[in-house]
């Protein structure tokens, strides 16, 4: 049975909307821990989270009401533990695909899985997987996006942007998160039939400063290098002075975006 916002087979078909919560990732959590088996797909999407959570123990800040802030549990039985960078690969370009309409060709996925538009940080996505022995079991998939919030607070200004500072109009965030559903579920159907090589083409294909000289940071050291792509476990590829490389998340940042070729 399909529900009225979402036209999916099973992505935001059990659908439930808060206003105000700690964290959507942490209430799914918690519903898991304590109720039914919930439902592949359940999606809960929150008007406001006090304590939203992003990658490496960062806080996720959003301005209540005026941001997309949402989390969907998948059963990811069939996915390896050493595969699980597909899944990161199928929710970028989900994202990816449904902003690509409003936002074009500045629209990037910063690696791992950042959502970039132009040189600003407009989404993120954290990644909760349940593995049990070599593979997945249930994966909590966390969404935030900065829609329609004009400004925000100092330390934060620098790297982050809004859809409303690009297209200086309003978009509807319920809209935007059915949108992602869609494309998330039509990705679902690709990686369950292994249809690796082609989610991997098109995740390249987007990715932030692919074939620009960026200059990296590594234990502190600076160097300048390409990226070249993503391997399938997830490690950047980075053509550097010393040949290519591959790095883990957490081992190496981007440091400046742009370096000007003499
Ligand atoms: C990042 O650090 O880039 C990831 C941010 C993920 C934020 C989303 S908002 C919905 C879900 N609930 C959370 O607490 N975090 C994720």
């Amino acid at each position: 049975m399909q529900n009225n916002i979402f036209s999916t087979l099973f992505v935001g078909q059990n659908f439930i909307k808060l206003t105000s919560v700690d964290s959507t990732n942490t209430y799914l959590k918690n519903l898991l821990a304590k109720s039914e088996p919930l439902p592949d797909g359940t999606v809960i999407m929150a008007d406001e989270q006090f304590s939203g959570r992003g990658q490496l123990n960062n806080k996720w800040l959003a301005k209540p009401g005026e941001n997309l802030t949402f989390s969907l549990y998948l059963k990811t039985g069939f996915v390896s533990a050493d595969q699980q960078f597909f899944l990161n690969q199928i929710v970028s370009l989900s994202v990816y695909e449904a902003l690509y309409p409003l936002l074009g060709a500045a629209l990037k996925i910063k690696w791992p899985n950042d959502i970039y538009f132009k040189d600003k940080k407009i989404g993120g996505i954290l990644i909760e997987n349940n593995i049990q022995g070599s593979s997945l079991k249930s994966s909590i998939i966390g969404i935030g996006l900065n829609v329609n919030q004009s400004d925000f607070d100092a330390e934060l200004a620098e790297k982050a942007g809004s859809i409303i500072q690009f297209l200086h109009k309003n978009v509807n965030v319920t809209t935007l998160m059915t949108d992602i559903c869609q494309v998330l579920e039509k990705y679902y159907f690709q990686l369950k039939a292994f249809k690796l090589e082609s989610i991997s083409r098109s995740y390249d294909s987007h990715l932030y400063k692919k074939h620009e000289l960026s200059m990296f940071e590594k234990d502190g050291e600076l160097f300048v290098g390409e990226i070249i792509g993503v391997t399938t476990s997830g490690y950047l590829e980075i053509k550097t002075e010393e040949g290519i490389q591959q790095f883990a998340f957490k081992e190496v940042k981007f440091v400046s975006t742009d370096i000007n070729q003499t």
